[in-house]
């Protein structure tokens, strides 16, 4: 078990390089199933949440080549429709896997799926969407199975946007019979560049990015070259980092308008956005004034990937900010680490009151999630002293060398084994 050491307080420079955005490139490599020809994915993160999907990928039979620059998938010789409960448990995204190997094999079988323990986290919308498509689905000791005749397109609607089951019908629907629509689709862009990667492979999809979504059924798709779009929610990590510590970074990779609502706050925080393309440059001069409200919602609204890592800014903006968390129920459990380091932070249900102190102190605090311990590493760079993150299991789930990354910035963290 790894944790980080970090002397907070020194102002950040310099530029960073998105990485592939993990929740792109996760239901990419679910869809590798859809075709038994090769598929190459360029700038495959080195993350924990893509090892486990591509050890889910070889327990169905895949054949991975891993290098730095891509990543070569081969489903030539798939043969299992079932994935174990060891892997299941680790990434709650191996529900995709439901809709393309029921595309594959016209079964699935999968256990419960796991992930980030922030909520319920139910999978009724990506059951009741597979039910329209004609699958039959039985749940039994924890397990789903599921099984289909034949996939056959079907008018679906959404209670919710939901992004996994909106992604999950349109792995299941690609190849279908006829014409799916699936209406309140989310619109995240990770759902666009899904769409963009099946087309390429020579799938019929329209709509992404709206809120609905049509798929016209193709017989076959082939193998494919693709670079998966950046990760928005990265970028949004560093450039809370600099807004809370002050300096000036730069970030490339990710359009200003995948992140409009992040930058919205930060602005009004008092910080100075300049974009241009796939760069967004942020000034801080590290004393910001907090906002009134934060409230989570689907794209383009305020991500909830984001919540955690901005609310450690709240902690010392003037002020005070309510921050209210409409997506998951329990998403504060940092909360109470914040506190050890002297954040003034109540927590009630969904919403947050942060109070705003002077500075925060260094302290020894845990990482229980991805976010969550994301914002802890924030908090440490900003506050006055040192501050020992342990737990990086989780942070490791979704950031690739995030140390690296804010050394070049010019922060004093390192990582240490236990
Ligand atoms: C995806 C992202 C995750 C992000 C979330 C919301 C991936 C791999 N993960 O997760 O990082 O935080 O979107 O932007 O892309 N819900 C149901 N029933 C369902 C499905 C969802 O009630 O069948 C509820 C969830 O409990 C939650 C809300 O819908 O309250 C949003 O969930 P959803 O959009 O599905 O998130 P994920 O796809 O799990």
């Amino acid at each position: 078990m790894d944790k980080y050491i970090i002397q907070g307080g020194t102002k950040l420079y310099g530029q960073v390089r998105a990485q592939s955005a993990k929740n792109a490139v996760l239901p990419l490599l679910a869809g590798c199933v859809l075709t038994d020809e090769t598929i190459k994915i360029k700038d495959v993160p080195a993350i924990a949440d893509v090892e486990n999907m591509l050890r889910i990928l070889g327990e169905v039979g895949c054949k991975i080549v891993r290098r730095k620059e891509h990543t070569l998938i081969d489903s030539a010789n798939a043969v299992s429709h079932e994935i174990p409960p060891r892997l299941t448990k680790e990434l709650r995204s191996s529900v995709f896997m439901l809709g393309s190997i029921l595309t594959r094999f016209r079964k699935a079988k999968i256990s419960y799926p796991g992930g980030c323990d922030i909520g319920l986290r139910p999978i009724d919308l990506h059951l009741s969407g597979l039910r329209r498509l004609g699958v039959e689905i039985t749940e039994e000791g924890g397990y789903i199975e599921c099984r289909a005749e034949k996939l056959v397109g079907a008018e679906i609607l959404l209670d919710f946007p939901s992004v996994g089951a909106t992604e999950n019908i349109i792995l299941a629907a690609v190849k279908a019979e006829g014409r799916t629509v699936i209406r309140n689709a989310a619109k995240e862009p990770e759902i666009v560049d899904l769409q963009n990667f099946l087309n390429a492979m020579g799938a019929k999809v329209k709509g992404a990015g709206g809120g609905t979504v049509v798929i016209e059924g193709v017989k076959r798709l082939h193998g494919v070259e693709y670079t998966p779009m950046k990760d928005r929610i990265e970028v949004g990590t560093y450039l809370i980092a600099a807004a809370s510590c002050g300096g000036e970074i730069e970030t490339i990779g990710v359009p200003a308008e995948n992140i409009t609502a992040l930058l919205h706050k930060l602005r009004e925080n008092g910080c100075q956005t300049y974009v241009k393309n796939d760069k967004i440059i942020l000034q801080s001069k590290g004393v910001l004034k907090s906002v009134n409200l934060v409230e989570t919602t689907p794209f383009p609204g305020f991500p909830t990937d984001l919540q955690a890592q901005y609310s450690a800014l709240c902690t010392t903006a003037k002020g005070t900010t309510l921050v209210v968390e409409n997506l998951f129920e329990t998403r504060y459990k940092y909360a109470g680490e914040l506190k050890r380091m002297g954040a003034d932070i109540t927590v009630r249900d969904r919403t947050a009151v942060i109070r705003g102190v002077e500075k925060l102190h260094g302290a020894k605090v845990v990482a229980g999630d991805l976010r969550g311990g994301a914002a802890l590493v924030l908090a440490g760079l900003q506050a006055d002293g040192v501050s020992e993150v342990a737990d990086l299991s989780h942070i490791d789930r979704g950031y690739e060398g995030l140390e690296y990354k804010l050394r070049r910035l010019g922060a004093k963290i390192k990582r240490v084994r236990i």
